[in-house]
């Protein structure tokens, strides 16, 4: 198949690198010139495991292409996928659709054949309706299908996620582009991989559904830790005694500093929304909006706790700032929100990040940016573990201890034991995990 893919950012890429992978012949286009040009020089603007091979495993074979320029390879193409960001929009928290629209007018214009046109991106109920009327509008000889084809892979493991999905969900009525669809994922094993036909609105819906689901769990078991922590219990045994129930299942369970990241606050708040707009309000999600939002900057009074009730004129260090491991993304990242609470109050910043530095710099200026968990310690009040890398798994305590001016660990993860960095002469503190009724 010749396939185009509108947007080159961590959804865009990942698909168009794994679609090429499949055997399609895939361009990736992006309006970002400065994106295009570095993977056309062999480099990978994103950190994603496993992905800079890929691409130069396609690109050798000559599957896979980066350019700027959208009209040849929309023409020639059997399908366009749209994989632009959807933000929440500032005024209201709708999601912004302003690059679905316009990305979907230079299609309109240029389109040739029959052409499946693909939302990715994350869009709201009822945009393919909008999206046909666009392209109606700009060229109604079109012979053009359009089709919701959610992604739900995860930024850290993605190419796993692409290539070896839970599911993949299509919402199409069009018989013609269903055949096209089924031919795209055709290379996915249909036992394990199922590709699941719906109709376009339930497709829409259900990538919402999914994430609310998943912001949900999460927002649960954070509340469940603070209980944990006013009644002595302890939040990981709760998650483990519950997770283990297949009806429940373990993922999502882990309690932390609040949800982040590039997907579940927008998509959360874009389904309040779209919820309101029908007079159907989903009063859980809108709780739980409000919940994490007000975590996030709460986990500052966690630091301020363990220092002695007040941060003002002290160095604390900060371990991870990209919403979670293996990414370079720092969006909607708890360590904004903690961050800028630690800075209110007076606290003076030092922090590592082993891919998030770059973005975070632009974000975070305010920061005293190190070269690793050592030079972060040096001097410090207190550490916290806001990300959990893995080498921040393997912290040397004694050395740490031998660095700082007081040796304070607040690890928002629970990546470790508290008896084992008691062991090491450390106040400690995490989330969830009481010992007082022992
Ligand atoms: N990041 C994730 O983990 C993830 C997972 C599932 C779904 N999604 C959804 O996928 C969509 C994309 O997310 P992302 O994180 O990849 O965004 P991103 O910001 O990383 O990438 C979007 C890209 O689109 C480009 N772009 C915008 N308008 C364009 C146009 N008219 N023509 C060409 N290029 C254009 C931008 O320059 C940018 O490179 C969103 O709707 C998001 O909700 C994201």
């Amino acid at each position: 198949m010749q396939i185009a893919i509108i947007g080159t950012g961590y959804v865009g890429l990942v698909s168009g690198v794994c679609l090429s992978e499949f055997g399609h012949d895939v361009v990736c286009i992006d309006k970002a010139t400065s994106k295009i040009d570095r993977l056309n020089n062999g480099e990978v603007p994103i950190y994603e495991p496993g992905l800079e091979e890929m691409i130069a495993r396609n690109v050798a074979a000559g599957r896979l292409h980066f350019t700027t320029e959208l009209a040849g390879p929309v023409a020639d193409a059997d399908v366009v996928f749209i994989a632009v960001g959807t933000p929440s929009r500032k005024s209201d928290g709708h999601a912004d659709l302003s690059y679905v629209y316009s990305a979907t007018r230079e299609v309109a214009e240029v389109l040739r054949g029959f052409t499946v046109l693909v939302t990715k991106s994350t869009v709201p109920v009822g945009t393919g309706d909008h999206l046909e009327r666009i392209i109606g509008e700009v060229n109604p000889d079109a012979d053009v299908a359009v089709v919701s084809n959610p992604e739900f892979l995860r930024e850290g493991a993605a190419i796993a996620d692409f290539m070896a999905p839970d599911r993949v969900v299509v919402g199409s009525n069009d018989d013609r582009a269903k055949a096209v669809m089924a031919e795209v994922y055709g290379p996915l094993d249909s036992e394990r991989h199922p590709v699941v036909f719906t109709s376009r609105r339930t497709a829409e819906l259900t990538k919402y559904a999914a994430n609310a689901f998943l912001a949900l769990k999460l927002a649960y078991i954070n509340e469940i830790a603070d209980l944990c922590e006013e009644v002595g219990a302890n939040v990981q045994d709760v998650s483990l005694g519950m997770g283990l129930d297949s009806r429940i299942g373990r993922k999502f369970l882990n309690a932390g500093p609040g949800y982040g990241g590039s997907c579940f606050p927008k998509d959360t708040l874009a389904l309040v929304k779209t919820a309101q707009d029908h007079n159907k309000p989903i009063r859980l999600i809108e709780t739980i909006v409000g919940i994490n939002e007000t975590r996030k900057r709460a986990m500052a009074r966690k630091v301020e706790r363990a220092v002695g009730g007040d941060v003002r004129g002290k160095t604390i260090g900060i371990l991870g700032l990209t919403f979670k491991p293996d990414t370079d993304d720092v969006r909607e990242s708890p360590a904004l929100s903690i961050v800028q609470a630690l800075l209110d109050k007076g606290a003076l910043l030092q922090a590592y990040d082993p891919e998030g530095m770059e973005t975070a710099r632009e974000l975070m200026p305010e920061i005293d940016y190190r070269d690793d968990a050592e030079s972060v310690a040096h001097g410090a009040d207190a550490l916290v573990i806001i990300t959990e890398w893995e080498e921040f798994r393997v912290l040397d305590f004694p050395k740490l201890k031998d660095l700082m001016n007081a040796p304070v660990l607040v690890d928002l993860r629970n990546i470790y034991s508290p008896a084992h960095v008691a062991d090491h002469g450390f106040v400690y503190e995490s989330v969830g995990r009481s010992d007082r009724y022992r």
